[in-house]
């Protein structure tokens, strides 16, 4: 695995650039990723390029022995060109333009700013292609942040009529797959079709559900694009983008498809902060982050990645300046962070950003340096990882146990129909990831089309559109199987399936859901150390009853090898259900002590101390320490060989 940092040269004077470049090799960096805002610098003058501090910044770094992720720098667009096409900016749900002064001030429908991106993305192309300081292009900068993956815009209504044409050739197929009849909602041309925002109470959930894959289409497209031109002119190098936490507004399956190494960028305690976790674990986990925040969207990004080719492409050094709070990361959690990222198999880890900017928006955000050029607390933690990983040396092969499928319609589907407050399918799989990992599993992430031919158990937290062939592959699948709420109980276009929930999933599970209820906080079920609660789905058919509540509601159940949680997945409800299917597949579990956390590669052992306190590894874990000790401190990460 690399390490590397993002490196803004445009910010400091040119004579700080040797000493920058010369501190980052030695403190055992090994690429640097420039340019992704440098717009208007580059281009200062509509048509006029200034190359010549770029070149001198990629010499300059190159020189120093850093290989380059050179950025193209269309998520920010400089002043002249939006003044040029004000048009161009994206209008949020309200109609509202969303301007100029920051970044990602675009709508990936105008066309005119397509071509002004694919411009700039050739110039720099065919300037830096072929340049052996490039290893790797990073295309935009994290699609879909501030909010910007939709946009309410006179070009993305025309886009979405003609994306809508394609998708359904007739406007009354398009009514009958929408059930436009209710309300009177059938249009006669595709013309007639408008947004799904402005209206004045719910749009149809199958008009929002085209709206939002449509959208996601538009910045695939939008990548691709770059891509296309990446690849003519710069032949031979890895193309990444960076995507974020707990983000969902497009399909990161379609995208990394198009691209060699999918990205993320990694900030656990601003998501931390950010997200819905309890307000006691934003307490314990304050200055490490939930523990399962990081691996997480390693292991999501893993599986949506082609050949599970995926990186850390910006990395939190110290306190971040955007979330609610922002404090530091407990001493050691740098480096943790990073050594868990390579054991879950990434091939590079880089921290954001080099050195803290004393000017505009991110003033408050740590780099690896104080604003004074003075090595700040994390540089010592990058420099240490270097010297670990290199003692470290091959990680050997992934050790596969549990498949958890997750696909972007279904965090879609449960955000435009949530039916009980919370329910989204995202989060139901972070819960199981985490039930899963706390009995010290491996797990991977996948889509529906994966091979779950290494697994022995797959978990399918909340999937309500599922294909005829993934329910097939489950027919066929030898292992452990467990099916959660909502799954099969929508088809395509967002309708109840003819034979009910779950759809296509009938046959494995032999049931059919006649009645879904969700249940406020507070309205439970009380079973053998476990609940129904948020969610109940009531079920007909031969499967049998495996957790049955006090009052005989049933929670899960049992058909072969296949179980039904009628229940939402979470608490103890799902731990006992896990616990049942680890059972049957015969897969050995290590429960983990509170905020330990282990990965297992076919040599080593990892573990991380999440906890702020002391942690003594437990038995089960065996092996010859390579690094660390079985007392481990807190931030501590130990590693043993297998
Ligand atoms: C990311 C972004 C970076 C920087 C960073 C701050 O979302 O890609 O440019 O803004 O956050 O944490």
């Amino acid at each position: 695995m690399h390490l590397g940092v993002c490196y803004y040269p445009e910010h400091w004077p040119r004579e700080r650039w040797e000493t920058d470049a010369r501190m980052m090799a030695e403190a055992g960096l090994s690429r640097v990723r420039i340019g992704e805002f440098a717009w208007s610098r580059i281009e200062p003058e509509p048509g006029e390029f200034d190359w010549q501090w770029l070149d001198d910044a990629v010499e300059v770094l190159h020189d120093a022995g850093l290989d380059i992720i050179m950025g193209t720098p269309t998520a920010t667009p400089p002043k002249w060109l939006v003044d040029q096409m004000p048009d161009m900016v994206a209008l949020d749900a309200h109609g509202r333009p969303r301007g100029f002064g920051s970044r990602r001030h675009y709508c990936f429908s105008h066309a005119g700013y397509g071509q002004e991106a694919a411009r700039i993305t050739r110039a720099m192309a065919q300037r830096y292609g072929q340049n052996p300081a490039i290893v790797c292009w990073q295309t935009d900068n994290e699609y879909g942040c501030h909010d910007t993956v939709q946009s309410f815009s006179d070009a993305a209504r025309e886009a979405f009529r003609l994306w809508l044409k394609q998708r359904y050739s007739a406007i009354k197929a398009l009514n009958t797959a929408w059930g436009n009849v209710f309300w009177s909602m059938e249009y006669r041309s595709f013309a007639e079709v408008e947004l799904p925002n402005l209206t004045v109470t719910e749009a149809n959930p199958a008009h929002w559900l085209a709206f939002r894959r449509f959208s996601s289409d538009q910045v695939v497209a939008f990548n691709r694009a770059q891509v296309d031109i990446l690849r003519e002119h710069s032949p031979g190098r890895d193309i990444t983008h960076n995507a974020m936490g707990f983000y969902t507004g497009y399909d990161h399956h379609d995208l990394a498809g198009d691209i060699d190494i999918l990205g993320w960028d990694s900030y656990p305690l601003g998501f931390l902060e950010q997200f819905r976790f309890s307000p006691q674990d934003k307490l314990n986990y304050a200055r490490q982050g939930h523990p399962d925040i990081a691996a997480f969207h390693h292991d999501l990004y893993r599986g949506c990645a082609r050949d599970e080719r995926w990186s850390v492409l910006e990395q939190q050094p110290g306190p971040v300046n955007w979330a609610r709070h922002n404090p530091a990361p407990l001493p050691g959690m740098v480096a943790l962070w990073t050594l868990e990222a390579a054991a879950h198999g990434a091939e590079l880890v880089s921290y954001f950003r080099w050195r803290q900017a004393p000017f505009a928006q991110e003033q408050m955000h740590a780099g690896l340096l104080r604003p004074d050029g003075v090595p700040a607390p994390a540089l010592a933690e990058a420099k240490d990882v270097a010297f670990k990983l290199k003692t470290l040396g091959s990680k050997g092969e992934t050790c596969r146990d549990v498949a958890l499928v997750f696909d972007y319609p279904a965090e879609w589907m449960t955000q435009i129909q949530p039916q009980g407050e919370g329910l989204s399918a995202l989060w139901a799989v972070f819960d199981c990831y985490g039930a899963l990992r706390r009995l010290g599993l491996n797990v991977d992430i996948v889509p529906q089309r994966a091979d779950l031919s290494q697994y022995s158990l797959v978990v399918v937290p909340c999937l309500p559109i599922v294909s005829e062939a993934f329910a097939q592959r489950l027919t066929e699948f030898d292992g452990e199987i467990i099916v959660g709420p909502r799954s099969g109980s929508r088809d395509q276009d967002f309708c109840i399936p003819d034979n009910l929930a779950p759809g296509p999933l009938t046959e494995l599970l032999d049931l059919t859901v006649t009645r879904s209820e969700s249940l406020p906080l507070g309205l439970e079920h009380a079973g053998d150390g476990w609940a129904i609660a948020r969610w109940l789905d009531h079920v007909e058919g031969k499967a049998a009853p495996e957790l049955t509540a006090q009052d005989g509601l049933v929670a899960c159940w049992r058909h072969g090898k296949a179980r039904y949680l009628a229940t939402w997945p979470q608490g103890e409800v799902l731990d006992e259900v896990i616990a049942r299917a680890c059972r049957d597949a015969g897969i050995a579990t290590v429960p983990m002590p509170k905020g330990l956390r282990i990965r297992r590669t076919s040599n080593y052992w990892f573990v991380f101390n999440y906890s702020a306190s002391e942690i003594t590894l437990p038995e089960t874990i065996e092996g010859e320490v390579v690094i660390g000790l079985r007392t481990m401190p807190p931030a501590g990460v130990t590693v043993l060989a297998r």
